[in-house]
Formats: structure tokens, C-alpha cells, sequence
């Protein structure tokens, strides 16, 4: 195993063993509750965004207890995101992680309460965790979060995205659309990151910021390219969402070869500057290459 698949093992427990102990250990007024959010927080995802986490806290030499709460909340919004996204009212998808999404199971009303609970839980997390944290590394978390989730996020981006007439788009504008709606929550990471190492070196948070920026758009890029040529089996998601929802994406508005040489690029802009930062840098080429090269 090398030392990304290593990583995203450990990752992957981290969250899960986090997320247990807060839902489990909650008291909550619902038993169908606590059991929807653990359908919805067992049913692994990749959990990309807690790897992102841990792969820059290593580059920057950050021990992983500073890091668990944000992973934790950032996983818990981001699946919070995917629950409402899937419901008829938005890209009204069936199935999810290879299984029938939350609204399938326990209904529209328990998945849109599914996601209001798992949001504020997220920032519970961040409050209460039993990391060292100081308190103001909290404040600023959330202050990150919640932007990242809300006006200047994945709440705004995904109006955006309902709103917007796929005709009238030009490339900047739905650059604009996938930042908020995805990459601003890869970008809060090294927020999550940079707070928890009290990183304040220009250079380091410039050339950071670039390429959590960059791998975000690839990443949006690379997931409508699988809503055209993925099987749903593979996707553990329908494909052909994105065309029948009537959604512009890159491989509408410049055609699929030039989508996919733009994933590429984008690799490369976001790889490149990391060469002249003196920390370790081959974790986060790794992880671009984890994550650009994966198969779903
Ligand atoms: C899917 O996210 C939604 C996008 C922002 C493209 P992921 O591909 O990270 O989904 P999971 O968490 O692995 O299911
Ligand atoms: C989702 O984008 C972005 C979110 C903020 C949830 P998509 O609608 O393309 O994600 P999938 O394809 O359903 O996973
Ligand atoms: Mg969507
Ligand atoms: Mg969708
Ligand atoms: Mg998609």
C-alpha cells in the first residue's frame, strides 16, 4: 500500500469513529433520527474532503488531532449537501453511494431534517471536539465553515446552479457555480488546515489556496464527465442526471475531449506551484493524482 491509500484508510476511520461517538452518543428526541443520520454517514463515501484534511496536515507537519473535528464536520456538510441534492426538488436521484438515497428511505421530510441536523451537529463538532484546539482556532473554523456551506458556498452555489439558464452561461460564470456549490468546501479544508497549524507564510497559503481551488473545479469537472460516461453501477449513482436536469457542465459547454484536457491542465496549474514551497509536497500530488485518477 503506499502512503495515500495508507492515509485515506486512516482517514476514513477517523471520521467514521468521530461520527459515531457524536450521533450515537446523542441523546436526540428521534429514533428515526439518529437512525437516518447513520444511514446516511455509514454509507461510506469517499470521504475525499476529510483525505484532503489529513494529506495537508501532513505537508505541513500538523498532528491529526487538530485535525479530526474539522474532517469530521466538513464530511458530515458535504453529505448534508449530497441528501438535499438528491431530492426531488432539486436533481431528484433514486440512488446514492450504491444505495437508495435518504428521501428513498424515511421519506422528503426526514432527508430535508436529516440535513438540518447533521449541519448544526457539524458545528457542534468544531465547539466540542476534544482536540487541543484553542478556542479561538474554533471560532475561526466555523466562521470558515459556515461560509463555505452558506452565502459564500455550497448554499449559493447550488441556487446558482438550479437558477441558472445552461443557454445564456459563458465558462467564467460556471466557473463561478461550481466554486461555490463544490470547490468552496475543498478551499474551507485548508482553512481547516491553516487554522489548526496557525500557518500564516504568504507563499505557503497562496500556493495552497491555488491548489485547493484548482483540484475543486477538476473535481466538479471530472464528476460530469462520469454523469455522461459512467455505468451507475460503478458511480453508485445514476448517470445522464446532468442532462436531464438540463445543467450546463463542461462537457456541454466545450465538448468532452476539451473537458477532459481541462481536468488535465487544471492538474497541472494546481501541481506545479507546489515545486517551489519547502514542505512536503509529494502527499498533495498524490492526492491530486487520487483523486483525478479515480474511477467513480
Ligand atoms: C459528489 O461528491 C458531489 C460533488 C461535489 C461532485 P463525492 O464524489 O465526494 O461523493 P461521495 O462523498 O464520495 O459519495
Ligand atoms: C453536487 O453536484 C454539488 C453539491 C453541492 C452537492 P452534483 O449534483 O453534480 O453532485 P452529484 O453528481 O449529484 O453527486
Ligand atoms: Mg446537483
Ligand atoms: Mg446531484
Ligand atoms: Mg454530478
Amino acid at each position: 500500500m503506499n502512503n495515500i491509500t495508507v492515509l485515506s484508510a486512516i482517514a476514513r476511520q477517523r471520521v467514521l469513529d468521530a461520527t459515531h461517538s457524536y450521533i450515537e452518543r446523542k441523546t436526540t428526541a428521534s429514533t428515526v433520527l439518529t437512525e437516518s443520520m447513520l444511514y446516511v454517514m455509514r454509507n461510506g463515501g469517499k470521504r475525499l474532503r476529510p483525505l484532503l484534511i489529513y494529506c495537508l496536515g501532513e505537508s505541513l507537519g500538523i498532528q491529526m488531532d487538530l485535525l479530526d473535528a474539522g474532517a469530521c464536520a466538513i464530511e458530515m456538510i458535504h453529505t448534508y449537501s449530497l441528501i438535499h441534492d438528491d431530492l426531488p426538488a432539486m436533481d431528484d436521484s433514486a440512488l446514492r453511494r450504491g444505495q437508495p438515497t435518504c428521501h428513498k428511505v424515511y421519506g422528503d421530510a426526514i432527508a430535508i431534517l436529516v440535513g438540518d441536523t447533521l449541519q448544526p451537529l457539524a458545528y457542534e463538532i468544531i465547539a466540542t471536539h476534544p482536540s487541543p484546539l484553542s478556542s479561538q482556532q474554533r471560532v475561526d473554523t466555523i466562521t470558515a465553515l459556515s461560509q463555505a456551506s452558506g452565502v459564500l458556498g455550497i448554499a449559493a452555489g447550488q441556487v446558482l446552479d438550479i437558477t441558472a439558464s445552461p443557454k445564456n452561461l459563458t465558462q467564467d460564470q460556471l466557473d463561478t457555480i461550481n466554486y461555490y456549490k463544490t470547490g468552496s468546501l475543498l478551499s474551507a479544508c485548508l482553512h481547516v488546515v491553516t487554522i489548526a497549524g496557525n500557518i500564516s507564510d504568504e507563499m505557503i497559503l497562496e500556493t495552497l489556496g491555488n491548489y485547493t481551488k484548482k483540484i475543486g473545479l477538476a473535481y466538479q469537472i471530472q464528476d460530469d464527465i462520469f454523469d455522461i460516461e459512467v455505468d451507475p453501477n460503478i458511480l453508485g449513482k445514476p448517470n445522464g442526471l446532468d442532462q436531464s436536469n438540463n445543467k450546463l457542465t463542461y462537457p456541454r459547454l466545450i465538448g468532452m475531449t476539451a473537458a477532459k484536457n481541462k481536468v488535465n491542465s487544471l492538474f497541472d496549474e494546481a501541481t506545479q506551484p507546489l515545486k517551489q514551497l519547502n514542505i512536503k509536497t509529494d502527499i498533495l500530488v498524490a492526492y491530486a493524482n487520487f483523486v483525478l485518477g479515480r474511477q467513480y
